[in-house]
């Protein structure tokens, strides 16, 4: 899919087809946050992979909505700020990279025909608990992955000239 296209075609995708995701697309999108780029390439990420099926009771502790257990596999990106790139000022990129490769992963779903959604307003203690995570790794957003069962609403988003100045501020 052409670029601009593809930045059209994705949207929050908030209800899930059960079917599942195939091993080769899974490794395709995961290829993709893989090849991210990050502060001094470091890479301080790592996504943990996650089956649904069974597992909907200790998912809805995380983040409880019914579209969030739907699809067939849920991912966490997760950072390790001790492994990020560290500014001067002490300013550390470990959630920029971790957001970074979690668009490349997501802009790759939906070239892939895939859905997902950004979830940030869930639980963390919830999500330390139920995916082991150790001290030193930072949960910093979720998104199921699966086949889309409902059709994206109208972009609204701001005009550019809302956005951009140029010179300076
Ligand atoms: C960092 C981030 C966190 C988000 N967290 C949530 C969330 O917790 N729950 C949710 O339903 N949507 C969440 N979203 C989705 C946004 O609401 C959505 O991207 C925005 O409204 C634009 O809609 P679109 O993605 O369909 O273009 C999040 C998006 C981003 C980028």
């Amino acid at each position: 899919m052409e670029f601009s296209e593809l930045i059209k075609t994705r949207y929050s995708v908030r209800a899930y087809k059960p079917d599942p995701v195939g091993d080769g697309v899974l490794n395709q999108v995961l290829e993709a946050a893989r090849l991210a780029p990050t502060a001094a390439n470091r890479q301080p990420f790592q996504l943990i992979v996650i089956p649904t099926a069974g597992r909907e009771a200790d998912l809805r502790r995380i983040y409880n909505r019914d579209w969030f257990v739907q699809a067939p596999l849920v991912i966490c990106a997760c950072g390790i700020p001790a492994q990020g790139w560290v500014r001067g000022d002490g300013q550390n990129y470990a959630d920029v990279d971790v957001a970074i490769a979690m668009d490349h992963l997501i802009l790759a779903a939906a070239s892939l025909g895939l859905g997902t959604c950004w979830i940030a307003a869930f639980d963390p203690t919830a999500a330390r608990e139920v995916l082991g995570l150790p001290d030193g790794v930072e949960p910093v957003a979720f998104t199921p992955l699966g086949y889309p069962a409902d059709r994206p609403g109208l972009k609204k988003r701001k005009a550019l000239s809302e956005l951009v100045r140029y010179e300076h501020w």
